[in-house]
């Protein structure tokens, strides 16, 4: 056994499920502190058969936000569902996707968040590291009919969003290098073609095309695994996995909308 001051150093255990076949499977809701000062629950969930990880949770304004993590493709894409103002004439909802990159130390593998478990539930979970905010460009559309090449994912988690549904330049070259079908993106005007283009905050008139941005902040992920040293009186030290390392991420996305109504939101902030 390792010494008692060093298990409890750690509120978070990655327990090893002996009795765990593939597919192996994990609910884990932790709560977190949002941007705002309120609390919300984050909801996570690994599947390691089919190798992805989703955190789901929800906005104080209501917003619905999911994170997919797709290990297989190394894909990961956002989904925000964002509730309108019906007396500002607006739809019920407006749902975005955001798909990227999944870069290889963004959150720990699907298998060892199906077997995270955490001892104390009611613990309001403060990130260890803060890794700042991302800024995106994100200048090309997916068809979301032939996005499934790209993750299968899409269909589940992009299906409000099938207008919607935004990417990269810099992940379009990298996936048509692997042999992803081109006739799936769409880049779209960019203000550095079209000058008449504006961030959309900046747009006098509703009916005119814009840039829209959209700001999202992962509170609470399980970023990377930590080592422990096994320090018993014994010859040989061994490591092995004790914990995990959490981090806070936040991203700003920039798109292209038809309208500026799309993007009524970029208002108050
Ligand atoms: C998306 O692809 C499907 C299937 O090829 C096609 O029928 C559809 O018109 C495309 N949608 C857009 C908006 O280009």
């Amino acid at each position: 056994m390792f010494p008692l001051d060093n298990s409890r150093r750690f509120l978070w255990l990655l327990v090893l499920l002996f009795g765990c076949f593939l597919p192996c499977l994990a609910d884990l809701k932790v709560l977190v502190r949002l941007e705002d000062g309120q609390l919300t629950e984050e909801n996570l969930q690994a599947d390691s058969d089919k190798d992805f990880i989703t955190l789901e949770f929800r906005k104080t304004d209501g917003t619905f936000v999911t994170y997919l993590a797709d290990f297989k493709q190394d894909v990961k894409i956002f989904h925000v569902l964002i509730l309108g103002e019906l007396e500002r004439g607006q739809s019920q909802f407006q749902a975005l996707c955001f798909v990227t990159r999944l870069q290889s130390n963004e959150i720990i593998p699907s298998e060892s968040m199906a077997k995270l478990r955490q001892k104390n539930p009611h613990a309001v979970r403060q990130a260890e590291e803060m890794r700042g905010t991302d800024t995106l460009q994100m200048d090309v559309a997916i068809n979301f009919t032939k996005g499934v090449q790209l993750t299968p994912h899409i269909h589940n988690i992009c299906a409000e969003a099938k207008e919607a549904i935004y990417t990269r330049q810099e992940d379009v070259r990298l996936w048509l290098e692997r042999g992803i079908d081109g006739s799936m993106f769409e880049v779209l005007p960019q203000p550095s073609s079209i000058p008449s283009l504006h961030p959309c905050k900046l747009c006098p008139q509703d009916w005119k095309p814009c840039i829209c941005s959209y700001h999202l902040s992962l509170e609470w992920i399980p970023c990377s695994l930590k080592y422990c040293k096994n320090r018993d009186s014994s010859v040989k030290t061994t490591s092995y996995r004790c914990g995990i390392r959490s981090c806070q991420k936040a991203f700003t996305f920039h798109f292209y909308v038809a309208q500026k109504q799309l993007c009524l939101w970029d208002e108050e902030t």
